[in-house]
């Protein structure tokens, strides 16, 4: 959220202190359309007290087990610098918890942290003692694909993650041949990263059929050194090299999000960009590379529940204080029926999509079959030259224009957005 965005009198702010995704996104589905802004989500103890300056929030809902911290301590803290707001404790247990409401002056409720949504929805109300009346939705302007700037930085590579809310959308597909575009087309070092952690499929869509190293095994290990991880890639189509996901689900719980964050990092060192394909479950692992990540390429198709689960997806981001320059939108029609054209998705979700990808299923299964990114054997696809406009996007080093005046990259960029 914008640092000076002002929210209308009438809302309830809420700040919401918890490490675990899944309580954040479940919370977030159903708070916004009562009335209630969620004006910041702290993941961790040291973002908490920076969140409270930003939002000066009405109710604080706290995990009791937030980051393992002294949690009276921290709301002692949290009273010094928000002294009017409320605070409501969301435990596993609130029968045997050591914290009541009567622990401090603060503390306006602990409630089971299974307490449904519309509950908390009229705790919240009570404790503020204000009904609040859901917004009127206001049209908001078409969010415009970004200028391009690099993040690129001497030594560290840009980190791209292809993320939905869906599955079967196209992610996968879309992650691998990004990256075998990006390093055929600019020769640069590519890394690609299968984050789907427990059914990822990235080897086989680069046709790699076996690899004794993969993501778990780094996980493994005491300290992790860019010698090591450079043992454990594979080598993949245009010179990609590739971090493969376990060989079987279980074995993805042994990936801890600090070892996503070590291995973000270190690899950054190695490569000039890095393509990371995420599961559309969100979870802990992939907050984390959506954090480390300068792009996000958030894949939708054409249909009602994707587009549905795309604008809650959206608006999780910009809860989570994701800056809307750092998403990019792309349409992928995955079927031959679509319920919905580009104009009607970018009309829906408010966010010009910066390429819209046909359906193409005879190039695409065949480059599945094959193992080989259609980008690398089907330069004269439809699909392909869509594609490789994602790529120039990418590519380009083109900054913002002057207002009112009409610049080369402005030309430009318009090449990337695709009618139909
Ligand atoms: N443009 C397209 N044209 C035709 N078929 C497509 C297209 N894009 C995707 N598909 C089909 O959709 C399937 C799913 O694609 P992919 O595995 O990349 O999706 P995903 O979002 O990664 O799925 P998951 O959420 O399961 O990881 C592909 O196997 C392919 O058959
Ligand atoms: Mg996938």
């Amino acid at each position: 959220m914008e640092e000076n965005q002002v929210s209308p009198p009438s809302s309830i702010r809420l700040l919401i202190a918890a490490e675990i995704a899944r309580t954040i996104s479940y919370l977030h589905s159903g708070l916004n359309s009562a009335g209630i802004e969620i004006c910041g989500v702290a993941r961790r103890p040291s973002t908490l007290f920076e969140e409270l300056e930003r939002t000066h929030p009405d109710v604080i809902l706290i995990n009791e087990h937030f980051g393992n911290v002294d949690l009276l301590a921290t709301i002692d803290e949290t009273a010094s610098i928000v002294p009017e707001a409320k605070v409501i404790i969301l435990s596993t247990n609130p029968s045997t918890s050591t914290i009541s409401q009567t622990s401090r002056p603060s503390i306006s409720a602990v409630i089971d942290a299974t307490t449904s949504v519309e509950e908390i929805v009229s705790l919240i109300q009570h404790v503020c003692g204000r009904t609040v009346e859901a917004p009127q939705e206001e049209e908001e302007p078409i969010q415009p694909v970004a200028p391009r700037r690099s993040k690129k930085k001497e030594g560290k590579a840009e980190v791209f993650m292809v993320f939905s809310g869906k599955g079967g959308v196209g992610k996968s597909l879309i992650a691998t041949n990004l990256a075998a575009a990006l390093s055929e087309q600019s020769q640069a070092r590519v890394g690609l990263i299968d984050l789907d952690l427990q059914f990822g499929d990235i080897g086989l869509l680069v046709g790699i059929a076996s690899h004794p190293h993969h993501i778990d095994a780094l996980a493994q290990q005491p300290e992790l050194d860019a010698e090591y991880i450079d043992d454990t890639l594979a080598n993949g189509p245009a010179a990609l090299k590739v971090l493969l996901s376990p060989t079987s689900p279980e074995l993805a719980d042994l990936v801890m999000t600090s070892d996503i964050r070590t291995i973000i990092h270190e690899m950054a060192k190695m490569f000039d960009y890095i393509v990371i394909d995420g599961s559309s479950h969100l979870e802990e692992r992939l907050l984390e590379a959506i954090e480390l990540s300068d792009a996000l390429i958030i894949v939708t198709s054409h249909n009602v529940t994707s587009i549905k689960n795309t604008k809650i997806t959206l608006r999780l981001l910009q809860s989570l204080g994701v800056p809307q320059d750092k998403i990019l939108l792309v349409l992928n029609q995955t079927a031959q029926k679509v319920q919905f054209n580009k104009d009607a998705i970018e009309s829906s979700l408010r966010y010009q999509a910066v390429a819209n990808l046909p359906y193409d299923p005879k190039t695409v299964d065949d480059s599945i079959d094959n193992g080989s990114p259609f980008v690398l054997v089907s330069q004269k696809a439809e699909i392909t030259k869509s594609f490789k406009a994602l790529t120039d996007y990418f590519l380009s080093d083109d900054v913002a224009p002057e207002e009112g005046k009409e610049s080369a990259s402005s030309s430009k960029r318009r090449r990337f957005a695709f009618g139909k």
